[in-house]
Parts: structure tokens; sequence; C-alpha cells
């Protein structure tokens, strides 16, 4: 078991309400979209400033494709050419970038174009930044399940030898610490098939706001919330003050 910090290490987002925002304002649905997109650097910044190193962002979930074809549409392109065009500057602030989800349906140039982005970042330290692109928590079980089922029946690796770590090792968020916030913007009460392993013993923090107003105002507060948590990982309270 980790001894928990002040500041968490890895705080993962589901960034929701863009639509909403837009809708309030007259405008498309889109144009909430492309805000957000302005709040995903604001809150990078805030990253690197308060010292976290992990930051995992839902940008669209597997269960986005529901969707009307348009919004879809321009979701999608948005999400990727902002992607693109912010490489570089990400490059230049010191930040490793990874994507996680089935990024087949986008295509082999958007698949080759993350691929030169995750190894471009990859000697960056200041922050590890995830996107979850058409990603699913249970997707991300079932390609784990798939991909030890095959190493198992090559005789690579023994199903007795299958416990927590292995198993962690196989899902797309390999060698990154679990989430220890979990923030959903949006007002709504639920995971909507985020990192459903992952979140096991995440601390979650919701607020009604929603993410084109996502400012530092919220984000101190869900450190504040974070930092006065007990986290017990099924210890009596008690134990968890005698060994702090
Ligand atoms: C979050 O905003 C962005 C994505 C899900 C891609 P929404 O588009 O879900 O906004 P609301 O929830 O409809 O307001
Ligand atoms: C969750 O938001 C997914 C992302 C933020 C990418 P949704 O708006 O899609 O979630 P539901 O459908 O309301 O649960
Ligand atoms: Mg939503």
């Amino acid at each position: 078991m980790r001894t928990p910090r002040v500041i968490p290490e890895h705080l993962a987002i589901i960034m929701d309400g863009n639509g909403r925002w837009a809708q309030a304002r007259g405008r498309p649905r889109v144009a909430g979209h492309r805000r957000g997109v302005e709040v995903v650097r604001r809150v990078v910044g805030l990253c690197g400033k308060h010292e976290i190193p992990f930051l995992t962002l839902f940008a669209f979930s597997s269960e986005n494709w529901n969707r009307p074809v348009e919004e879809v549409g321009l979701l999608t392109r948005l999400l990727v050419t902002s992607l693109d065009n912010e490489v570089q500057r990400l490059h230049d602030n010191g930040v490793r970038l990874k994507v996680i989800g089935d990024l087949a349906p986008f295509g082999p140039k958007v698949e080759q174009m993350v691929a030169r982005a995750e190894e471009a970042t990859q000697v960056n330290t200041a922050l590890n930044l995830t996107i979850a692109l058409n990603y699913g928590g249970r997707w991300d079980v079932l390609q784990a399940v798939q991909r030890i089922g095959i190493a198992t029946a090559s005789g690579e690796l023994d199903c007795a030898d299958v416990d927590e770590e292995l198993f962690s090792s196989y899902l797309s968020t390999a060698n990154q610490p679990d989430p220890d916030l979990f923030i959903r913007t949006g007002g709504e009460l639920r995971i909507s098939n985020f990192l459903l392993w992952q979140l096991a013993y995440t601390e979650l923090f919701f607020t009604d706001a929603l993410w084109p107003d996502f400012d530092e105002k919220i984000f101190l507060a869900a450190l504040e919330a974070y930092r006065v948590r007990q986290r017990r990982f099924g210890q009596t309270r008690e134990q968890v003050l005698l060994s702090s």
C-alpha cells in the first residue's frame, strides 16, 4: 500500500458539460467542445503548477459514437486536430503524452500521428498526460483479457501467474499509478465506463460546474477535498492514524 500524498500523484477527470454550456448560450454544442479544449490547456498548466505528475482526461468514450453523426464527426475531428496542434507546445513544456483507447476507427494516419507524438515526448518528465480517446473501461479490461489469453496460449505466460499487478500491466494504463483523485464536472454522479479497474480505490469529487467553466478555484476545491479525506484501503481509522 502506498503512503497517500497530500497532493494526488494521479488526477483523472471526466470533462463533462460542454454541450450544456454551449446550449445555455444559444450556441451549437461544438462551441462548447471548442471551449473545452481551451480548458484542457488550462488544466495541464495547473497540474504543472501544483506538481501533479499524472493527469488522465476522458475526451471521447466508446459510447459517444451513439451521438448524432454530425456531433460525432465535429467532435472527433476537433479532438484529433487539437491533439496534433498541441504536440509541439506540450513537448516544449516537458509533457509526456499518451493516448489510450481504440484508435482503429480513426484510421492509420491518426494512429501514426499519435505514435509519433508519444515517441517524440517520451523523454519528458514534467507531466504524464494521458488522453482517453474512444476509450471504455470495459474495452480496456477486455483487451487485457484477450492479450493475456494469447500469451497463455503461446506458453509465454502461466495462467496461475495472473495476479492484480500482472493484470494491470496489460491494461492501457500500464506503468501508471492508479488515480488518487477523480473529478467529474457537469453534475452527473457516475463513472460512465471510464477507468473501471483503475478507480477501485480512487477518491471521487463531483462538481456541478460545466467543463468550460472549470477553473483554478474548482481545481483547488477538489485538491482540498482530497487533502482532508482519510484513505483507509480497508483498514480502520485507528490503524491509519497510527501508521501516519
Ligand atoms: C463532454 O461534454 C464532452 C464529451 C462527452 C465528449 P458533453 O458533450 O457530454 O456535454 P453535455 O453533458 O451534453 O452537457
Ligand atoms: C462521459 O461523458 C464521457 C466523456 C466526458 C468523454 P458523457 O456525457 O458521454 O457521459 P454520459 O453519457 O452522460 O454518462
Ligand atoms: Mg455529457
